[in-house]
């Protein structure tokens, strides 16, 4: 492949693949000496149109680490603002000749449309309510260290399911790996069509959690509900907020998840966003290696040159 625009396209074992990359760079943050050179010489851009902590400053750290020379596209203030579309925009960045892209955008098959446009590797960082690939990675890495395993677990998704990108992308994955994924949510932010995207829903927390043994939580995006059904925070709280009681109905040993950004207290109580089974510090951790590893197989010389 040369690009990473979703996790739909990438087979079971393109993905383990992956899996098993992440997995060898873990060790080269936990080093002192965090330098390798893979990348040296190469030339990484990081073009983010929407805002970011995690996923732009992992992958500039991730590039860094690696040798790469990082650059970071201030979008605000680029020429975007005098109304220079994403496509001459990326056409302009590309003449300097980088060799991987890395795009974030709120519309939903930008990073698509961009490889069709430029000569390098593109990476989708997050496009609309499409797919955020290199979340999904991280998400099923972080799990395949605390348990061993994604095949036959129950992953329950709970939250704005209809908005989430972190959703499709994790759907897709944690299928293809044989996990049994459902997903919990208000119906009104449940998409129509999910059970043949291979989830299972519920709109109760108690029967959805029942038995789990992931429970990862996502943020209400209000930004993409412009002049849709909007719950009161207190309300979602009450019946799909992750609380210590409504963890119960999960397995013992349940991890409990969130992509972050968090919202305390809306879709998450801070205890249990802090208490013994979050991972969710270790996902940021995870974040790093696995943007490592698609950096590196994207531009490993030796890599299969079939674009993806
Ligand atoms: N999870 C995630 O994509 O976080 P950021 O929006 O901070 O990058």
């Amino acid at each position: 492949h040369r690009h990473l625009l979703g996790i739909k396209g990438l087979s079971p074992a393109d993905i383990e693949l992956l899996l098993d990359r992440a997995d060898a760079a873990v060790a080269i943050s936990r080093q002192s000496e965090k330098k390798r050179n893979t990348l040296r010489g190469r030339t990484q851009i990081n073009l983010f149109y929407e805002a970011s902590t995690r996923t732009q400053s992992s992958f500039e750290l991730a590039g860094k680490r690696l040798g790469a020379d990082v650059m970071n596209m201030s979008v605000a203030s680029s020429s975007a603002k005098k109304g220079e579309t994403l496509l001459d925009t990326a056409i302009t960045l590309n003449a300097m000749r980088p060799d991987i892209l890395v795009i974030r955008h709120s519309a939903a098959g930008a990073a698509a449309l961009l490889a069709q446009k430029v000569t390098c590797s593109v990476v989708n960082a997050g496009d609309g309510a499409h797919e955020h690939p290199t979340q999904a990675l991280l998400d099923a890495l972080t799990i395949r260290r605390e348990k061993g395993r994604i095949g036959g677990l129950v992953i329950a998704i709970c939250g704005d399911i209809l908005h989430s990108r972190v959703a499709r992308s994790n759907i897709i994955l944690l299928n293809a790996l044989g996990a049994r994924v459902r997903v919990i949510a208000p119906s009104t932010l449940l998409p129509s069509g999910i059970e043949r995207m291979g989830a299972e829903s519920f709109t109760s927390m108690a029967e959805g959690l029942k038995g789990a043994d992931v429970v990862m939580m996502l943020r209400l995006q209000r930004e993409r509900m412009a002049g849709s059904f909007v719950p009161s925070t207190r309300e979602y709280f009450r019946f799909f907020g992750l609380d210590a009681e409504k963890l119960k109905a999960a397995k013992e040993d349940a991890l409990v998840m969130h992509p972050g950004p968090m919202n305390r207290g809306i879709e998450i109580a801070s205890d249990v966003a802090d208490g013994p089974r979050s991972v969710i510090q270790e996902q940021v951790e995870m974040g790093v290696a696995v943007r490592m590893a698609v950096m590196e197989a994207l531009l490993d010389p030796r890599r299969n040159e079939d674009a993806a």
